[in-house]
């Protein structure tokens, strides 16, 4: 356990969340303002090879052995492909895989796959243009519907669909959401809404809750208990109509999940977050660009790990949502 991230609880961190840049192309109203944000600026964001040094890091010295790309928007970043590709040049290889609103997917899908990716989820909470236009502020729903598409053209397999869902906005779309994703063989999994938008509008009672996604679903499907290890998984999944298609739900506020957690997290401007929710960072740029060795990166990496809370503490009377939004911590 020398060389493994390891909290104070046991966790090990095993699955690193790498966020490539804070922009995004889209205005989703439970994550940024409709005027955006002020970005981060070009210098204090990690270079492509400062981000595969730090990923080396991680998969080389201490046990990472997932990595996930997010953002933002991860497709925006100009050097996606070549991080992608030096990161399953690594030896052990690890399993890569990109969350993305699905924008310039049907360009990019193919190099993605040739370059190394192994698969991608994609977020989309309408099958409705109007609506899709009127949640994310961008008329862009053919553009993710193109880019599903060739996902799974691609094999960037299995296609995973995230979907949050709001109280009188799209609470009402959950079965057809499902019908679309067992048509086109993505797994598709809802999501509890998070208080982690740019606004802090996050409202208790507006979130649909775990109990009441199941609830609807069972209205027009059988759901019964996956046989499948969950893992530390975030998901919760069943299989629909006795499988093998199944959907999941992401039941961070009511069915927290934090003392299974194998997370940890890169942000655009290197730092690193040892959760979701956590108040305090570590920095790793500073030290990498004082010319630190990879041994003391590696180690200033442990210390940000033990560190880590039992859990988000959403729950708790003295609650403080991050100082960052979700677009700029990666999700
Ligand atoms: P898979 O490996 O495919 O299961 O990915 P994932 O579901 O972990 O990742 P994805 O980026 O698709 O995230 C889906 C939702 O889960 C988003 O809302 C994330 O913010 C949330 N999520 C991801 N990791 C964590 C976590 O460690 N804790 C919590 N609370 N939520 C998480
Ligand atoms: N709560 C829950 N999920 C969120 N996402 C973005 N903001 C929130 C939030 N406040 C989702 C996106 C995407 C994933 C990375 O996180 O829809 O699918
Ligand atoms: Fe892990 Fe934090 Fe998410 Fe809980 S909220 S599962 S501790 S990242």
């Amino acid at each position: 356990s020398d060389n493994l991230l390891i909290d104070r609880y046991g966790r090990v961190a095993r699955d690193l969340r790498v966020s490539l840049t804070d922009k995004c192309n889209l205005r989703c109203t439970y994550c940024m303002p409709a005027d955006g944000l002020p970005w981060l600026a070009g210098p204090q964001l990690l270079t492509d090879d400062e981000v595969v040094r730090l990923i080396r890091v991680a998969v080389c010295q201490l046990g990472v052995t997932e990595v996930r790309f997010t953002g933002g928007e991860p497709l925006i970043r100009p050097g996606l492909v070549g991080i992608v590709a030096a990161c399953a040049a690594l030896d052990p290889r690890p399993r890569l895989s990109l969350t993305t609103n699905g924008i310039g997917l049907a360009r990019t899908a193919t190099t993605l796959r040739a370059a190394g990716l192994d698969r991608v989820n994609i977020s989309l909470d309408t099958l409705d243009r109007d609506r899709f236009a009127r949640l994310t502020r961008r008329d862009r729903l053919p553009d993710v519907l193109a880019g599903l598409a060739a996902a799974a053209t691609a094999g960037l397999t299995p296609v995973k669909i995230n979907s949050v869902l709001m109280r009188g906005v799209n609470d009402d779309e959950a079965p057809a959401l499902l019908r679309f994703a067992l048509d086109h063989g993505y797994e598709l999994r809802f999501i509890e809404q998070m208080p982690l938008d740019a606004q802090h509008g996050w409202d208790r009672s507006a979130m649909v809750t775990a109990d009441e996604i199941l609830t609807t679903l069972r209205t027009a499907y059988d759901l019964s208990p996956d046989p499948a290890a969950r893992g530390a998984a975030p998901a919760e999944t069943w299989l629909v109509d006795g499988g093998p298609a199944r959907v999941g739900v992401i039941g961070t506020v009511t069915r927290p999940f934090c003392g299974d957690c194998d997370r940890t997290r890169l942000t655009a401007d290197g730092q690193i977050r040892n959760c979701l929710f956590a108040t305090d960072e570590s920095d790793l740029r500073g030290a990498l660009r004082a010319g630190v060795d990879d041994d003391e990166l590696a180690r200033r990496w442990q210390a940000a790990t033990r560190g880590k809370r039992a859990g988000h503490g959403i729950d708790d009377p003295t609650f403080l949502q991050p100082s960052r939004p979700m677009s700029a911590i990666g999700g």
